[in-house]
């Protein structure tokens, strides 16, 4: 609740909490044991309502995870429908008899690794969990669980929440007739197991719109509030669920910048422009550069190209969805066995996403500002707390931090980047990426350096530009055009004044 202040002040419009349900944390509270309650651990059912407040008093948003996939396993509605074949809630999982030699009745794995069937003495049969052992699978073909899922939505809404950041959608709906997955022909060793395989009957199965758009409909009766699917690419496939009347997702997370591993300026230009190609038409686009399950950005590109990568993902025609630190720089933390606390990394240490989990950097005392110094967080606080934290960052004028709030702040002053039309622009220096945005007769003009070397960038116009902002802060004021000269790891953010480029 403290903090509300700083994300105001930092320029963000709406804050998304991972899961704060009662759970027993096998999965950081994607297992969900009540999908209408608060885990101690966070607080109470009034004190969320004290944020939601909060938040609306300062004109935040507040969006909650919504995670419909699964439950844990310790949910009351698991623990009856495991007691017996007939129980009524044994069809809101979803159950298989042994296969002839014993074991399970298809070979589709868990993402965390493994089987995705574990068998339960009690009945004698196996049930589905597409993640951990402990997050059996609900069943959505059961009308029921619809029905009470859609009711678990109501219930935070009627509490005043502005959405939903969704959960695996497109996982909700399996193969009717549980046939085998086919094995991924491009697959190699030291790729991820659960990649070992093609998810052809076990994601976007016929019908599986209708329930996104049923759940679109449940969140349209109460007005201004958004529905962000997470949805895994390929591009085509993350598209789909806009919905063909724009009636699924408001936004489905695109998250090609934090998966695709070549990081130069050809084939960023190539995500771009496929992205704002395969967007059906009306559709508002967004972008990601960290999450909670892949390795920070920091830590993948270097801090010096993370400023440079910030650029890129506040400037690019969309919504920006920032992961909590990534504006301080925060790296990824190495973790040893003993403190790893997540189930993928436990049954793959490589594969761990405890390092991009470690806790926020607020300040230089102990523990971060964290949690109060003697108390042990779950994870470790990451080495380098004390130079790079909000309280230390705030007042360094060059700093990480500085970068991020003013690139915010000219987003929101600059109708050409916060809605302009957004259009790349060629030149042949093959390791920069310059793209122009436009709003009537604004322009800005966007030149990033995806080398640690000076280098050039040519324009086939010969206009003056003005210098906005450089991710060295350092420098600002006219500039021409013909010829924008960038130290390396550097991004520069021009407006035009008169003679905006051809393109
Ligand atoms: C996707 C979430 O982002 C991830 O953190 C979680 O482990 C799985 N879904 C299972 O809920």
């Amino acid at each position: 609740m403290s903090k509300l202040d700083y994300l105001r002040w930092l320029g963000v419009d709406a804050l998304w909490l991972s899961p704060i349900y009662p759970s027993p944390m096998a999965d950081f509270g994607y297992d969900i044991s009540n999908f209408t309650d608060v885990h101690p651990l966070f607080g109470t059912l009034e004190d969320l309502d004290t944020l939601v407040r909060q938040a609306h008093q300062r004109d935040l948003k507040l969006i909650l995870d919504f995670v419909p996939n699964h439950t844990s396993d310790e949910h009351p509605w698991f623990q009856q429908a495991r007691q017996s074949r007939t129980n009524e809630k044994r069809d809101w999982y979803i159950w298989r008899d042994p296969a002839p030699d014993g074991g399970p009745a298809n070979n589709w794995t868990s993402n965390f690794g493994g089987s995705a069937w574990q068998f339960d003495a009690q009945s004698g049969q196996y049930y589905l969990h597409l993640f951990d052992v402990k997050q059996p699978d609900l069943n959505w073909r059961n009308h029921e669980v619809r029905r009470a899922m859609f009711d678990v939505m109501r219930f935070w809404l009627d509490r005043g929440v502005d959405g939903f950041r969704v959960d695996v959608p497109g996982a909700l709906l399996k193969d009717e007739q549980f046939r085998d997955n086919p094995l991924n022909p491009d697959w190699k060793a030291g790729d991820r197991p659960y990649t070992r395989q093609l998810s052809l009957y076990t994601e976007d199965q016929p019908g599986i719109h209708e329930i996104v758009r049923e759940m679109r409909a449940v969140v349209d009766h109460y007005g201004e509030r958004v529905l962000i699917g997470e949805i895994w690419p390929p591009m085509e496939r993350m598209v789909q669920y806009y919905g063909e009347q724009l009636d699924e997702v408001h936004l489905p997370f695109n998250l090609q910048l934090v998966l695709r591993p070549t990081w130069e300026a050809r084939t960023i230009r190539q995500i771009v422009d496929e992205y704002e190609g395969a967007l059906p038409r009306g559709a508002w686009p967004n972008w990601v550069l960290s999450n909670h399950d892949r390795p920070r950005v920091a830590t993948r590109l270097g801090r010096e190209q993370a400023r440079m990568a910030q650029m890129l993902f506040l400037t690019l025609r969309g919504t920006p969805t920032c992961y909590y630190g990534d504006e301080v720089g925060m790296q990824n933390v190495a973790i040893s066995p003993e403190l790893m606390q997540d189930p993928e990394g436990k049954e793959n240490a490589q594969y761990s996403r405890d390092p991009e989990r470690t806790p926020m950097q607020w300040e230089s005392s102990p523990n971060a500002g964290f949690c109060p110094a003697g108390v042990r967080p779950w994870l470790p606080v990451a080495d380098d707390f004390q130079t790079y934290n909000v309280a230390v960052e705030q007042h360094d004028p060059r700093s990480f931090l500085t970068l991020v709030r003013t690139l915010l702040t000219l987003r929101r002053a600059l109708p050409a980047l916060s809605m302009g039309s957004q259009q790349s622009i060629d030149q042949p220096n093959p390791t920069c990426f310059v793209y122009q945005r436009q709003h009537a007769d604004e322009h800005c003009l966007v030149a990033l350096n995806f080398s640690a070397q000076d280098q050039v960038v040519t324009l086939p116009e010969q206009g003056q530009g003005r210098l906005l902002l450089s991710t060295h802060l350092d420098r600002e004021g006219p500039l021409p055009l013909s010829e924008v000269h960038l130290r390396g790891n550097e991004g520069l953010l021009i407006e035009f004044e008169t003679h905006p480029p051809h393109v």
